[in-house]
């Protein structure tokens, strides 16, 4: 039997993650919307390209939660995305609503399923999905981490000019301004950047990744990233469906781990099967310690507007 996996949001990341799991073949898809005829009409040409990519991937396009049922995976991806001046912040009450509802519609129908938020502001909507959902916290995680890190390696490509296959980087913390981005963890073939670039030059990738969101908002105008972004879901979408043992940034509900409590926050997380398998509680300086806790701080206080 084929894995399923369903993508909730049938806009610019739900579409494209949609094409990626397809064109991979990694599972029949099912891309659901509010909005009538969206999803259908962008499954069917997801679909029509399986025949050139090879793939034997199912992909239906519905406004029904009952095509859903038995989802491997469901990836929250429903909501507004930012527009220029926007922080991501600005997006709560809105996706609040829509993260709730979908959490609730698509558990109906996939009691089992591996939930994968991905709706901005990323860390709260991740905690308001696993408060509606009352899964254990290993089934319910989000994605920001693999997207940030992978602009941070990216950027250190660019600045070192050498295959971004080569790069390895971590950025942990909130997916917002107070994320935080690790050089000493942040690798080409194992050596550290510290020891690659001058501080100045290490400082501009750091700041350049943290605004990496921005940047791209900045000169899309309309709407905000959404090829890497899809790109980082699948990836961890595949290391579930694989049971990959894979260890990945991602927002995991933190119970004590890094000084961090009842609380989502990006952290190393081993992703299998199960969901996260462990999360891996790096050492971390004092300095980084306490840009963690800030970002935690700045998450908290999202989450504590929503009084869940
Ligand atoms: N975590 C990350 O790193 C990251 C990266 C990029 C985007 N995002 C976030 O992902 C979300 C989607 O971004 P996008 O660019 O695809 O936006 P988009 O506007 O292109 O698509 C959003 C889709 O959600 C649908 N939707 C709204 N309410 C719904 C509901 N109740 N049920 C089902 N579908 C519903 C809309 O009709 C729309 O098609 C945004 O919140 C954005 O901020 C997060």
């Amino acid at each position: 039997m084929n894995r399923k996996v369903t993508v909730v949001g049938g806009g610019n990341v739900g579409a494209t993650l949609a094409q990626r799991l397809a064109d991979r073949e990694l599972a029949d898809v099912v891309l659901i919307d509010i909005i009538e005829g969206l999803p259908q009409g962008k499954g069917l040409d997801i679909m029509e390209a399986t025949p050139v990519e090879g793939s034997d991937a199912r992909v239906v396009g519905t406004n029904d939660y009952r095509d859903t049922a038995g989802s491997d995976v469901v990836v929250i991806t429903a909501g507004i995305a930012r527009k220029p001046g926007m922080s991501r912040d600005d997006l709560l009450n809105t996706n609040y609503k829509i993260v709730r509802e979908c959490t609730e519609k698509s558990l109906e129908q996939s009691p089992d399923a591996i939930l994968i938020v991905v709706s901005n502001p990323l860390d709260a909507m991740c905690q308001v999905a696993y408060k509606v959902a009352g899964l254990p916290r290993h089934r319910v995680f989000g994605m920001a981490g693999v997207l940030d890190s992978a602009r941070m390696r990216t950027f250190m490509a660019m600045e070192l000019g050498v295959s971004v296959e080569n790069t390895h980087a971590f950025v942990l913390g909130g997916h917002g301004d107070t994320m935080v981005p690790l050089p000493r963890y942040s690798t080409v073939s194992g050596i550290p950047i510290t020891e690659l670039l001058p501080p100045e030059k290490v400082d501009a990738i750091v700041k350049r990744t943290a605004s990496g969101g921005a940047e791209i908002v900045s000169l899309l105008k309309t709407g905000s990233a959404y090829y890497a972004p899809s790109a980082a879901t699948a990836e961890m979408v595949d290391a579930v469906l694989k049971d990959k043992h894979k260890v990945l940034p991602c927002a995991c509900y933190l119970e004590g781990e890094f000084g961090i409590r009842d609380l989502y926050v990006g952290v190393p997380a081993q992703l299998g099967e199960r969901g996260v398998e462990k999360i891996w509680e790096i050492k971390l300086t004092d300095a980084e310690r306490a840009a963690l806790h800030r970002s935690a701080a700045a998450v908290k206080e999202l989450v504590d507007v929503l009084k869940l």
